[in-house]
């Protein structure tokens, strides 16, 4: 498998230049673009990294995989879809659109709208450093931390979410009792991890292997919670490119404007992918290249008849 990753980063390095780095957080807008790295963590135990798999980097929207997880154990799958829906939007990550055009909640957890709410829910049920333990058991990396620079960045160019959180608001789907302020800030908390690509690939072994950590036998997440996860980073994990990325790659995804992806191969991986520089729609332009080639080559989708072959 190695071979193939090693491929895969070379193909993808030909692509980086296609993308660019995400600048209106400007703090991610000093990173350089030309980095790739993806990390694979097996459930037999096999681990393999190449590239940049070890530069800390800004977890982003791959955040609203944790904050969903974690509010479904937290308040529950009643509380969590009162609030939120389970529907793909085909907009942008950042669109007010359907809120305002429409009378429904905001319509998955993987976009801004829906994760602000989700947000909400959690940030008077759990303290942030409980959550960065959660995280850090999570992702199998005790170092991660919040980079505060990244998170002053964002909070000074808060505006669009912050007209998303009180839109959110005034529709009654944060709730007036709820402090509007503190859900962005708990939510742009999250957004502001520092991980690596190992780190994710952890985080998305725990998801391929039923919330289970495959070395202690613990369980760190509940089955209903990561059936949940994965099944709306399927459909909703890639924002408005999420169709064509199911067809091309067939493996559940979350991408961040930090550059990162994360993919559960079920039953068998978790992958990490760093490449900062992306595409229109705010993925990975490396990354995605990578996953298709590794998806093609090990044949990691889904649909594939040869899958389950490793
Ligand atoms: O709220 C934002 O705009 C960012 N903190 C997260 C956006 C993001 O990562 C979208 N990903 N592709």
């Amino acid at each position: 498998m190695r071979d193939v990753l090693e491929q895969a980063v070379a193909l993808g390095k030909t692509h980086t230049h296609e993308g660019a780095v995400a600048t209106y957080i400007p703090e991610l807008g000093k990173v350089d673009g030309s980095q790739l790295g993806v990390s694979v963590f097996c459930r037999n135990g096999k681990r393999i990294s190449v590239g940049d798999t070890k530069v800390r980097f800004s977890i982003q929207s791959i955040s609203k995989i944790i904050t969903l997880a974690v509010a479904l154990e937290i308040c529950g799958f009643d509380q969590v879809f009162k609030k939120v829906g389970m529907e793909p939007t085909g907009d942008p990550f950042n669109s007010l659109m359907k809120l305002e055009n429409t009378d429904s909640s905001p319509y998955n957890p993987m976009i801004n709208a829906g994760a602000i709410v989700v947000a909400s829910c959690l940030a008077s049920e759990i303290s942030f450093d409980t959550m960065l333990d959660t995280i850090r058991a999570l992702c199998m990396d005790p170092d991660i931390n919040l980079d505060k620079k990244v998170y002053h960045s964002e909070m000074s160019h808060i505006s669009r979410n912050r007209a998303i959180a009180y839109l959110l608001e005034s529709k009654g789907y944060i709730e007036k009792n709820k402090d509007v302020e503190n859900s962005l800030h708990f939510y742009v908390k999250m957004c502001s991890l520092s991980v690596t690509a190992e780190s994710l690939a952890g985080l998305g072994l725990i998801l391929a292997n039923d919330g289970i950590h495959p070395d202690t036998g613990k369980r760190l997440l509940s089955s209903q919670a990561v059936k949940i996860v994965k099944t709306l980073m399927f459909t909703c994990g890639m924002y408005d490119g999420s169709g064509e990325f199911a067809v091309r790659v067939g493996i559940p995804s979350k991408s961040g404007v930090g550059g990162g992806i994360l993919s559960v191969v079920d039953g068998e991986m978790g992958i990490g992918i760093f490449g900062p520089a992306l595409d229109k729609k705010g993925n990975s332009v490396a990354g995605e290249c990578v996953l298709e080639y590794m998806s093609h080559e090990l044949h990691l989708h889904m649909f594939d008849p040869q899958r389950h072959t490793l």
